[in-house]
C-alpha cells in the first residue's frame, strides 16, 4: 500500500502564490518517484486571509493545519496591512499559528552552496565550508511576554514589552539544540545577554544543566553582540546556535546572507508533537510580487525539509536537494543570485529546471 500523506499549503501573501506553485510542482514528481502521495489542502493565512476574511489566521486554517502531516508555508505580510491594529496584521497570524501548533523549536540552517560562493558580500575564504545551524526559541520571550503594551502619563507616551522565559521553556529548546549538535560536529554554542539580563542568566543556568544530560557535546556561550560580530568575522567557527526568540530572529537573518541570498535558506518548526511547520526564511517580497521573478529555492528546500523531518522520506529530501544543487551547478539563476556567465530565469522557468534536474 501506498502512503499517503496530508500536507497544509498556506502560499500567503506577496510572491507566496509563485513559489508555491513551483515547490507543488516538484513535490508532486517527488513523491511519484518515491511511492508515496501527497494530498494537499490550501487555506488562506496572512494578507491573503485579512482580505477573505478579516483575520490573519482564521480558525479553519488553524484547524487544517492540526490536521495535517505537515504543513508548508510560503511568506506572509505586505506594507499595506501594516497600519492595522497589531492583533489584525499578517505578522501576527504567523505568531498565532507558532503558538497553536506549539512550534517551539525553529531550525534555520545555513550551509553555502560551493556554486555560491562568489554571490556572498564576504570573501571566499570567510565563507568557504560554512555550514551551520540556528536553534531558535519559536514560543517565547519577548515576542509573547507580558505585560507587553503603550500607556500615556504626564504628557508622554511610553510602550514596553517583556522578556520572559521559565525554565521549562528553556530546558526543552536546549535539548533540541544538544541533541541536534550530537548529530552534527558536537558543538553547541549557546547566545545570551547573561552580562546585563536576569532573563539571559536563567538561559544561561538552564542550558549549564542540560548540558549535564549531553555530556558528549561540547558547550560553550557567547554575548549576543559578540555572536553577531563572529558570524562575518570567523563564521566556521560555528556548528549549532542555540538562540532564544529575539536573538535567533537577528542572527539567523545575519547568518543568511553569508549564503549570499535570504532566497536560498529553509526553515523548519517543530513542537513535542504534531505538525511541523516549513517555510523559507525570506519574506514576501512585495517588490517583486507576481512578476515571476522570486526565487523558489528556499520554498523547495523547505519542501526538502518537511520530506525529511516531516514525513520520514529522507531519500524523496536529498532527490530535491539534489535537483537544487544541480540546477544551480549549470548556471541557471534567478535575479537575486544573478552573475556573470549565468543564465537568468524567472520563477516558472526556475521550477522548470528543477523538475528537469529531479527528473534527470
Ligand atoms: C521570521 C520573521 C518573523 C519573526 C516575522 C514575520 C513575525 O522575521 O520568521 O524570522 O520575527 O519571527
Ligand atoms: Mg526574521
Amino acid at each position: 500500500m501506498t502512503s499517503s500523506y496530508r500536507i497544509t499549503l498556506l502560499p500567503g501573501d506577496g510572491i507566496g502564490p509563485e513559489i508555491t506553485a513551483v515547490a507543488r510542482q516538484l513535490l508532486d514528481a517527488v513523491s511519484r518517484r518515491h511511492g508515496f502521495s501527497l494530498v494537499y489542502d490550501e487555506q488562506p493565512m496572512g494578507g491573503a486571509a485579512i482580505d477573505a476574511t478579516g483575520e490573519p489566521l482564521p480558525a479553519s486554517t488553524l484547524e487544517a493545519c492540526r490536521a495535517a502531516d505537515a504543513v508548508l508555508l510560503a511568506a506572509i505580510g505586505s506594507p499595506q496591512y501594516d497600519s492595522l491594529p497589531r492583533q489584525q496584521r499578517p505578522e501576527s497570524g504567523l505568531l498565532g499559528l507558532r503558538a497553536g501548533l506549539g512550534l517551539f523549536a525553529n531550525l534555520r540552517p545555513v550551509k553555502i552552496i560551493p556554486a555560491l560562493v562568489e554571490a556572498s558580500s564576504l570573501k571566499r575564504e570567510v565563507i568557504e565550508g560554512v555550514d551551520l545551524l540556528v536553534v531558535r526559541e519559536l514560543t517565547g520571550g519577548v515576542y509573547f511576554g507580558t505585560p507587553k503594551g503603550r500607556v500615556e502619563a504626564d504628557g508622554h507616551v511610553r510602550a514596553f514589552n517583556t522578556m520572559a522565559y521559565s525554565d521549562f521553556e528553556i530546558d526543552r529548546i536546549a535539548r533540541v539544540g544538544f541533541q541536534l549538535a550530537g548529530e552534527r560536529s558536537g558543538r553547541l554554542c549557546s547566545v545570551d545577554k547573561a552580562n546585563v539580563l536576569d532573563v539571559s542568566q536563567l538561559w544561561r543556568d538552564r542550558v549549564e544543566a542540560i548540558h549535564a544530560e549531553f555530556p558528549a557535546v561540547e558547550l560553550s556561550h557567547m554575548y549576543v553582540d559578540n555572536a553577531a560580530m563572529q558570524l562575518v568575522r570567523a563564521p566556521r567557527q560555528f556548528d549549532v546556535l542555540l538562540t532564544s526568540n529575539l536573538f535567533g530572529d537577528i542572527l539567523s537573518d545575519e547568518a543568511a546572507m553569508l549564503s549570499g541570498s535570504i532566497g536560498m535558506l529553509p526553515s523548519a518548526s517543530l513542537g513535542e508533537s504534531g505538525p511541523g511547520l516549513f517555510e523559507p526564511i525570506h519574506g514576501s517580497a512585495p517588490d517583486i510580487a507576481g512578476q515571476d521573478r522570486a526565487n523558489p529555492m528556499a520554498m523547495v528546500l523547505s519542501a526538502a525539509m518537511l520530506l525529511r523531518i516531516g514525513l520520514k522520506q529522507e531519500a524523496a529530501a536529498a532527490d530535491l536537494e539534489l535537483a537544487v544543487e544541480r540546477t544551480l551547478a549549470a548556471g541557471f539563476r534567478t535575479g537575486d543570485l544573478m552573475a556573470e556567465g549565468c543564465t537568468q530565469l524567472g520563477c516558472r522557468a526556475m521550477g522548470e529546471q528543477l523538475l528537469a534536474a529531479l527528473e534527470a
